[in-house]
């Protein structure tokens, strides 16, 4: 969760009993180096930094990882790349990876991966196209070499427990935790996220196939409503021969630059990127970390306490 995971979200989820990771997102591997030791300062316990593999100084974040004697590094935005996987397992650290399919699993997993996570289409940020109930059919049963880790839309403990049933070794959230006193996002920010439905957390739209659009589920706001105008306009520039192929798709990549930054630190929640998972309908006050860890807990226990049947 670019901008929204740093070193205060982190530890207080990390200090809460849970995991908290560090997203790198676009730092430079010195900003990244103070993040970490920034967090180091705030908990004690273990927690983990997610680094993008299309970091143009990927080799880099990964030898600060190693340095700081992170525990555990998250490869996410792709499949990761032979070097950084190998840099991070002789670093000593452990490393996870996301994965959209199980014949994708299974290569991982041969490649040396420790852990994986299954993000179903329902989670906030950038998405793939398959939920987390069918993902966690088709993968979880036959995965048992490396613990794997379920996301995506998840707000409940109840919901959680059910997927550890079904094999998971944990749940990975990110919406919930997003609107936490804990969290450094502006008050408009979690504010938005307060207000918000399930139907308003949808996914970037496509105008046309010729110009892909990567996915990224969010707060619909006049932001996503200028975004269809601006491909629009961009496709009828390509089409009068203003713009060729390639200018033209950088143009619309070009839209949303540095607007998850405009969202969270500047409040801008209209014109900037509100990524949000559905699971965002589930937040409905502003709660501590340590508040929302105790709810989820205890919505676990009360379902397995059920499951248990009455006392005779
Ligand atoms: C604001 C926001 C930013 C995110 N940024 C990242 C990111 O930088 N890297 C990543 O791997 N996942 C990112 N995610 C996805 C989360 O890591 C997590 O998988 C997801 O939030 C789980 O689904 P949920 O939002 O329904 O809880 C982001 C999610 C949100 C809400």
């Amino acid at each position: 969760m670019s901008w929204v995971s740093e070193r205060h979200l982190v530890a207080a989820i990390s200090n809460a009993g849970g995991f908290g990771v560090i997203a790198c997102g676009s730092m430079s591997p010195d900003l990244l180096a103070r993040e970490i030791a920034g967090t180091q300062a705030l908990t004690q316990k273990p927690f983990g930094v997610n680094l993008i593999t299309m970091h143009p100084q990927l080799d880099d974040l990964v030898r600060v990882c190693v340095e700081a004697k992170v525990g555990h590094v998250v490869l996410a935005g792709g499949i990761p790349p032979g070097n950084a996987v190998r840099a991070v397992k002789d670093g000593g650290a452990k490393l996870i990876a996301f994965t959209p399919a199980l014949v994708l699993a299974r290569r991982l997993v041969r490649s040396g991966v420790d852990a994986l996570v299954i993000e179903g289409s329902e989670a906030g940020g950038h998405i793939g196209p398959v939920s987390l109930t069918v993902l966690a059919q088709e993968i979880l049963p036959h995965v048992r070499e490396v613990p794997v880790f379920v996301a995506g839309g998840l707000g409940r403990g109840d919901a959680i427990l059910a997927y550890l049933e079904m094999g998971a070794s944990g749940a990975q959230l990110g919406t919930r935790f997003a609107a936490t006193t804990d969290s450094i996002a502006h008050a408009n920010f979690k504010r938005a996220f307060i207000r918000a439905n399930a139907r308003d957390a949808l996914p970037s739209v496509q105008l046309d196939e010729r110009f892909p659009v990567i996915p990224v589920r969010g707060l619909v706001n006049e932001g996503t409503k200028r975004f269809l105008a601006h491909q629009a306009e961009t496709l009828r520039k390509f089409q009068a021969g203003e713009l060729t192929k390639d200018a033209a798709q950088l143009d619309i990549e070009h839209f949303w630059a540095g607007a998850l930054r405009r969202a969270v630190i500047d409040g801008d929640v209209e014109n900037g990127s509100v990524m949000a998972g559905q699971s965002v309908g589930m937040v409905t006050a502003e709660q501590s970390v340590a508040e929302v860890m105790v709810e989820l807990v205890e919505q676990a226990l009360t379902a397995l306490v059920a499951r248990a049947g009455p006392i005779s």
